[in-house]
């Protein structure tokens, strides 16, 4: 691995700050969503507000050299657009604190915690919500733009607006497809305005977008199942990646949905500025590839379980005329429905960099598993496993050519996980929910030191 190569680890905002109502936070759609249902939050989650200097210590003694976190916008700007100065304040203390340890910051500006106001003003469906974004990301560049060379707008276009919008399990939970379409395009549309005006100002440093790559697979070489792939891709994958990369939304995805529904709302104007206004690199958050066959017969159904070992197996993916998603008799899967297969990964660091061209950085990969984290060290063998062989794949694609430049596994410490709450861990280091947010590193955190030490050449 190069010298330059980023050996980190990933949280997000809502997901581990806590602190929801401190220091004049306004509400996100999390806050309001969770507390009107009832439902387990990240009021507190790892409070990582007030440990924040103790987690990052403790990835500097994990030999780790970048930290991947998000910006909350709800803590930094005001209802009325005005800026926080303690949000301000908080961010400057996490970005100094990485820069004391000899951690590079890299920042992701929207990780989902839209302000609910924008939400009741229209959300994603609207227009109004990418000029805002632009004004929020403008702040960022203004007061961090110093110290920050990695930027990425926004996280998992795909995985938040499907659920937001298809499926209606994350909020606004609304379940109507063309407003799936419209609030795709508006992120999409949004984010090339934040890189228009990091370019246009100069601002140091790289600006990219990170996705939920799910790597296409089919079931066999039929031209039936590639076309069926070229559908899944398309609905996985490009809109989101050939969108930001060629700054072209897939041209027969629009011819399908245009006959349909209505695009209109699709400017020319906002085209351009797609066109215009491309990243320098893509961050690819890898937890499994899609495994696809024709689509034979059902109504168009997304289900994600969310409830880990209670709803094993019933995830279920079908778009009508499209294709079908099928599950791989011979793989393990976690108790949430993700396939462990790190070939998936290898593949599709290779394809992305042959396609794409760009460096490419894996923004997250990880497993959620139970893990009683009570007393003494929690001996995460699954999860050393897990890592060892996602990067034995990441190193595998280098070999073969693809200019992969970062690793950050998901995630630092134990966080709160949206509609899994806190039980599906995902940490390096064991947070102690029931008392205190009491933090103990994991087996797997001093075994990824290992791995950052020997820059890799421990993987088997
Ligand atoms: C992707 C998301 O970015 C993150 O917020 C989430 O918790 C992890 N995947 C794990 O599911």
């Amino acid at each position: 691995m190069k010298s330059t190569f980023l050996w980190g680890s990933a949280t997000a905002s809502y997901q581990c700050e806590g602190a929801w109502n401190l220091d004049d936070k306004i509400e996100s759609i999390w806050d309001v969503y969770l507390h009107e249902n009832n439902f387990e939050n990240g009021d507190i989650s790892s409070d990582h507000y007030h440990h924040f200097e103790e987690d990052i210590k403790m990835m500097k003694e994990g030999g780790q050299n970048s930290y991947r976190f998000s910006l909350s916008w709800c803590r930094i700007l005001n209802q009325d657009n005005q800026i926080n100065p303690k949000g301000i304040d908080f961010y400057n203390k996490i970005i100094n604190c990485c820069i004391a340890n000899d951690i590079t910051p890299f920042v992701t500006i929207y990780h989902w915690d839209l302000p609910n106001y924008l939400q009741e003003k229209g959300g994603w469906l609207h227009s109004n919500t990418c000029y805002a974004f632009l004004e929020f990301s403008k702040v960022c560049f203004a007061y961090f733009g110093d110290r920050i060379r990695y930027w990425t707008t926004f996280n998992e276009p795909r995985w938040f607006v499907f659920n937001g919008y298809f499926i209606g399990n994350y909020p606004p939970c609304h379940q109507n497809i063309e407003e799936t379409i419209k609030a795709a395009f508006h992120v999409m549309f949004a984010s090339a305005l934040v890189v228009q005006e990091f370019k246009q100002k100069n601002y140091p440093g790289n600006i990219g977008i990170v996705h939920s790559y799910s790597p296409v697979d089919g079931i066999d070489q039929t031209l039936a199942t590639k076309i069926a792939m070229r559908y899944a891709d398309n609905y996985c994958n490009n809109w989101v990646l050939d969108t930001a990369v060629f700054g072209e939304i897939p041209i027969d995805l629009l011819t399908e949905l245009s006959k349909k529904y209505d695009i209109s709302y699709m400017k020319e104007e906002y085209l351009k500025i797609i066109k215009n206004n491309t990243v320098d690199f893509l961050g690819l958050n890898y937890y499994s590839r899609v495994l696809v066959k024709p689509y034979t017969s059902g109504e168009t159904s997304l289900i994600v379980n969310n409830s880990g070992k209670k709803a094993k197996g019933t995830s279920k993916v079908i778009i009508k005329g499209w294709f079908e998603q099928v599950a791989n008799p011979n793989s393990k899967y976690t108790e949430w429905d993700t396939e462990i297969y790190p070939k998936g990964l290898q593949d599709g660091l290779v394809k992305a960099y042959q396609k794409y061209q760009i460096p490419l950085y894996v923004t997250e990969n990880g497993i959620g598993y139970y893990e009683d984290v009570s007393n003494g060290i929690v001996n995460d063998v699954y999860r050393i496993s897990y890592m060892n062989d996602h990067l034995l794949a990441l190193i595998n694609a280098i070999d073969l050519g693809a200019d992969v430049r970062g690793y950050f596994t998901w995630s630092s410490f134990d966080l709160y996980s949206w509609k899994n709450g806190c039980e599906k861990r995902y940490g390096l280091v064991a947070v102690d929910f029931d008392n205190q947010q009491i933090r103990r590193p994991k087996a797997s955190y001093h075994w990824y030191k290992s791995v950052i030490l020997s820059n890799g050449k421990n993987i088997k």
